[in-house]
């Protein structure tokens, strides 16, 4: 590209991966080739972009703390996708093929980095993966909109420097800003129910927001990255994968909703926000939709978006949840997912692809605890 071409050799694409990706030890391997990667990003901060050592080391630091220490879900699932497409097209899997998965597995880490260290200053959260979010540390504040913004790009950087010569560079870039989009439309559709009535926050409303905050981009993102540079091409198994994933993505958001009341902020890293926050939660939606008594309904008008963080309100409000049944109904929502799965599993190897994915990818959400 004439117009972001550096002199020669700059920025350099790197192509072979000398260190051996242990494939016994999947989160050990994938966080080495995290510290590679960030080593390579700060790495050019210099030379490239004349950054003096401080501001690089902020640039270091950000990164170590907003893309490091989290579950690594997603990423971890595009290495094992992509392990499982290579072996059912009877492939060979190589140190270079692990290792690029790996580099997309990261590059899906760093895009969730930037959206959490945005969606905590708009939600208003306290802690993540356990620590302060990075935007209430006194030195960083509002410049947290910077460091998310840079962090989002640093997607794109990891892509260059590992796709950045390859033909399919051009749709991994467009399948990321799609999902990007995606999710921006999900967290519009996410915050503007602060702005709603409680009767417009219903069931599908919920469906709606999170198919778009969360399942596009933590579900269906890792496994088409995988299905792209493994060389699938064809149309419906992409379009297969997307309805069997979103099912599982919505379902995986149903967990966060509910652990956000239900959980223990030790076990989840994070405090629960969506009741002071007016959100359309699976629980508030059930709880003032379907479930509802007129006494829980008057409560809940009276309270909900309405009161502070650890509130007597706040624990009221759980307390009529439990009242009506929600954690019953929760467990009944759960069996249901699981038995709708089954009915993909024709269809999935209808399209050609293997059914462990999917088996693998709801064993490792299946009844979470955080
Ligand atoms: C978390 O949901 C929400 C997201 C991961 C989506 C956030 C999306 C954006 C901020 C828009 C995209 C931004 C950029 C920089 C590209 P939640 O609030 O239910 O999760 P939580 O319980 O973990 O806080
Ligand atoms: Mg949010």
């Amino acid at each position: 590209n004439p117009a972001t071409s550096w002199p020669a050799g700059k920025p350099a694409y790197t192509t072979e991966y000398t260190e051996e990706y242990d494939l016994s030890d999947p989160k050990g391997s994938f966080e080495k080739v995290g510290r590679m990667i960030l080593q390579e990003m700060v790495g050019e901060l210099p030379g490239l972009y004349e950054l003096p050592p401080k501001e690089a080391s902020w640039v270091e630091r950000s990164l170590e703390y907003n893309t490091q220490g989290g579950k690594m879900n997603r990423g971890l699932i595009v290495v094992e996708t992509g392990v499982m497409l290579l072996k059912h097209q009877g492939r060979e899997v190589t140190n270079a093929d692990l290792h690029r998965f790996a580099v997309l597995g990261w590059a899906v880490e760093y895009l969730q980095a930037c959206m959490l260290m945005a969606d905590d200053m708009m939600d208003g959260s306290v802690t993540r993966r356990g620590n302060p979010c990075w935007y209430r540390l006194p030195e960083v504040g509002l410049l947290n909109t910077n460091d998310f913004l840079m962090v989002e790009m640093y997607v794109y950087k990891i892509v260059k420097r590992h796709f950045g010569k390859e033909q399919i560079f051009p749709w991994l870039i467009d399948l990321l800003l799609e999902t990007t989009f995606q999710t921006e439309c999900g967290q519009l559709l996410d915050s503007i129910c602060a702005n709603c009535d409680l009767e417009e926050l219903t069931t599908e409303r919920w469906t709606l927001i999170v198919k778009y905050k969360t399942a596009f981009y933590s579900f269906y993102l890792p496994v088409a990255l995988a299905m792209l540079v493994t060389g699938v091409r064809d149309h419906k198994a992409f379009d297969t994968a997307r309805e069997a994933l979103l099912l599982m993505g919505i379902y995986f958001q149903a967990q966060d909703d509910y652990l956000d009341a239900f959980a223990s902020p030790e076990v989840l890293g994070k405090v629960g926000t969506d009741i002071q926050d007016k959100k359309c939660s699976w629980l508030f939606a059930h709880a003032y939709h379907e479930q509802s008594t007129p006494e829980a309904k008057a409560y809940l008008d009276k309270h909900y978006g309405n009161c502070e963080v650890g509130s007597e309100e706040e624990e009221k409000i759980k307390d009529v949840y439990k009242e009506l049944g929600l954690q019953e109904l929760f467990a009944k929502y759960e069996a249901d997912v699981e038995d709708q799965l089954e009915e993909y599993k024709a269809k999935v190897r209808d399209a050609d692809l293997p059914w462990s994915i999917f088996e693998r990818f709801f064993e490792l959400i299946h009844k979470r605890k955080k």
